[in-house]
């Protein structure tokens, strides 16, 4: 099976996880673009969904899935999104998209996260994916030079400005064996708005894509 075909397929494993009439988190990408044609294909009737971006708010609309505001609801029953990396503690990288800050906020409102992935994103360790950080500009120099004193380079995203009109350094040269604590430690420096690596937030369940089927890791 190819790449694409694994997206499909979990894009549409993780309908089962879609509460009839209810509200549902929406992230990112090219694997929840599947997810959310399968949505739009399934017929389920739901209340409405929350997005994570205007990449994925477009084509929800366009499809008839009605968008509600993040302030419109108090919690959500379930949050979908996709991963750069994932470790088997459901600890993931993301932004690759650029949308990691209102991903993490909307799956900060969800009592479940499901992450969607082909294979090719389960690691043993994050890191070998370049870490995605959303800075406000006139930190990110200081931010690419704390990241240069822990041994890692950290470069601007060229022509990329987030939904947020914020910045984003990649940061390559990682291993982050302790998500939670780097996740907590990089969240305080000045300047940074979101790292892209979600430790708190990490996944309840994973359904990952493979040449045998989707595999759930929880
Ligand atoms: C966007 C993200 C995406 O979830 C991540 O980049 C995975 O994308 P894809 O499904 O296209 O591989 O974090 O900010």
């Amino acid at each position: 099976m190819t790449q694409d075909e694994l997206k499909t397929l979990v894009g549409q494993a993780a309908l089962q996880f879609v509460p009839a009439g209810g509200i549902v988190g929406v992230g990112t990408g090219s694997t929840v673009d599947k997810f959310i044609d399968a949505l739009a294909a399934s017929g389920l009737q739901i209340k409405g969904a929350v997005s994570s971006s205007v990449r994925s708010t477009e084509r929800m609309k366009a499809l008839g899935i009605q968008v509600l505001e993040a302030g419109e609801v108090e919690s959500l029953p379930v949050y979908i999104d996709g991963a750069d990396e994932i470790d088997h503690g459901g600890h993931m990288v993301k932004g690759g998209g650029a949308a990691l800050t209102r991903e993490k906020i909307v799956a900060d409102l969800a009592e479940r996260f499901v992450c969607i992935a082909d294979e090719s994103k389960l690691v043993p360790v994050l890191g070998q994916f370049p870490l995605p950080v959303e800075v406000i500009p006139m930190a990110a120099a200081q931010i690419a030079r704390r990241f240069a004193a822990m041994g890692a380079t950290a470069t601007l995203r060229a022509g990329v400005i987030t939904d947020n009109s914020c910045q984003i350094l990649d940061v390559r040269g990682l291993q982050i064996k302790d998500p939670k604590a780097f996740e907590a430690e990089v969240n305080q420096w000045p300047g940074v708005v979101t790292v892209g690596v979600f430790a708190r937030n990490r996944a309840s369940v994973c359904l990952l894509g493979t040449s045998t089927g989707v595999k759930t890791l929880s």
